[in-house]
C-alpha cells in the first residue's frame, strides 16, 4: 500500500478515536462513520444527517469474528450467511449484546452487522479495530452517495475526513436480512438477491411484517431527489416530456429503451441495460438529473425482473410522494 494511503487511513483513524465523522467508501455507497462504542460520537451522525434519533445504524466490523462482541444469540443461519456472503453487501440483523448504546439500535434489541468487502472500508475497519456506526452518507431521506464528491456535495465541512476510493463498485445499499426472529425475513432487497439468500438458507424468505425491527430504508418516501420523481413506461415518457416542453418545462428523463425524441427542453441520460450496471450509475444518473433543474424527473420503469427487484425499490421509494406534474 502506498505511504499517502497509508497517511489517510491513520489520519481516519485518528479523527474516530477523538469521536470525530470519517466518510468512507464501501461497495456499496458511502458511509458516514463513527466510533459505535462512542455515544456522542455516534450522535454527530443523527445530527449531520437530520436523521430521527430513532432509526437504527449499521455496525461495520472488519471480521466475522467480532459479531459475538455486538450481538447475542447468533442463531446457525446467521452464521451460515456470514460465512458465504461476509465480507460482501449483506447486513444481518441480530439481537443485540446488553452493552451496545441504544442511539446505535435506535432503542430496539436487535443490531444490524456487516463486514464490507471494499478494500479502503476493510483497512480502515481492520486499523481502528472496533465498530464503525455508518449510515449511508447522504441528509436523511435524500439519495445516497457513491463518490466522494457526492459525499462532500451532502454534508461539506461537518464531515471531519472523506476517505475517496472512487465510485462504489455496487452503486446501492447492502440487502438486509433479520435474523433474530423465528423466520429469516427480507428487510431491504439489494445485490445479493433473495433468490441466493434463499437457496443457501433453503427456505423462502418471510417478507417483512409489522413485528419486522423498524427501517427507514423501507418507508416509502426514501432516496429521493429534490426534483418530483415518475416512474413510467417508455411510451408515457415520450409523450409527456413532449407534452411539458411543449408548456414550456424542461424535463429530465431516464431511460433504458426509449430512445432520444429529438426536441430541446430536455435532459436525458441513456441508461445502462443490465441491472447490475444500472445499479452502479442510478444514484450519480439520479444527482445529474436533479442537477439540471427540470420540472420532474421521468424515469422509464425498468423490467419487473428479480434481478431488478434492488433498483426497483429504490426507485419506486424515489417516486413516492412526487404528484404528476401538470402538463395540460
Ligand atoms: O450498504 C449499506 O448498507 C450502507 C453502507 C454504508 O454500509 N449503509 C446503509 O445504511 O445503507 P442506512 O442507515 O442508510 O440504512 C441501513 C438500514 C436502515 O434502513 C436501518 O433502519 C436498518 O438498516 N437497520 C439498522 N439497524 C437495524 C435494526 N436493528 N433492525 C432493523 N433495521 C435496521
Ligand atoms: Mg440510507
Amino acid at each position: 500500500m502506498s505511504s499517502a494511503i497509508d497517511d489517510a487511513i491513520a489520519h481516519a483513524v485518528d479523527v474516530l478515536r477523538a469521536g470525530g465523522l470519517v466518510a468512507f467508501p464501501t461497495e456499496t455507497v458511502y458511509g458516514l462513520g463513527a466510533d459505535a462504542s462512542n455515544p456522542d460520537a455516534v450522535k454527530k451522525i443523527y445530527a449531520a444527517k437530520g436523521r430521527p434519533r430513532n432509526h437504527p445504524l449499521i455496525v461495520h466490523l472488519a471480521s466475522g469474528r467480532q459479531v459475538a462482541d455486538w450481538a447475542s444469540d447468533i442463531p446457525e443461519t446467521g452464521k451460515r450467511l456470514a460465512r458465504r456472503f461476509w465480507p460482501g453487501p449483506l447486513t444481518l440483523i441480530f439481537k443485540r449484546a446488553a452493552h451496545v448504546n441504544d442511539l446505535v439500535t435506535g432503542g430496539q434489541d436487535t443490531i444490524a452487522l456487516r463486514v464490507p468487502s471494499h478494500p479502503a472500508a476493510h483497512t480502515l475497519l481492520a486499523a481502528f479495530g472496533g465498530g464503525i456506526a455508518a449510515p449511508s452518507a447522504n441528509r436523511y431521506g435524500r439519495v445516497s452517495a457513491t463518490t466522494a464528491e457526492h459525499v462532500r456535495a451532502e454534508f461539506g465541512s461537518t464531515v471531519d475526513c472523506v476517505l475517496d476510493g472512487g465510485a462504489c463498485p455496487v452503486g446501492i445499499e447492502s440487502t438486509i436480512v433479520d435474523v433474530s426472529g423465528a423466520r429469516p425475513a427480507l428487510l431491504r432487497p439489494g445485490s445479493i438477491t433473495a433468490a441466493d439468500i434463499e437457496a443457501l438458507v433453503g427456505a423462502p424468505l418471510a417478507p417483512a411484517g409489522p413485528a419486522s425491527p423498524r427501517a427507514p430504508g423501507t418507508l416509502p418516501k426514501h432516496y429521493a431527489p429534490q426534483t418530483p420523481l415518475m416512474l413510467l413506461e417508455p411510451d408515457l415518457i415520450l409523450e409527456l416530456a413532449s407534452s411539458m416542453t411543449r408548456q414550456g418545462h424542461n424535463v429530465a428523463v431516464l431511460a433504458r429503451s426509449a430512445l432520444q425524441p429529438l426536441h430541446s427542453g430536455i435532459t436525458w441520460i441513456a441508461a445502462p441495460h443490465d441491472a447490475p450496471q444500472y445499479a452502479h450509475d442510478l444514484y450519480a444518473n439520479l444527482r445529474q438529473l436533479d442537477r439540471a433543474g427540470c420540472a420532474a424527473i421521468l424515469v422509464e420503469q425498468p423490467p419487473l425482473e428479480p434481478a431488478w427487484a434492488a433498483v426497483h425499490d429504490r426507485l419506486t421509494r424515489a417516486a413516492a410522494g412526487s404528484a404528476a406534474p401538470d402538463a395540460t
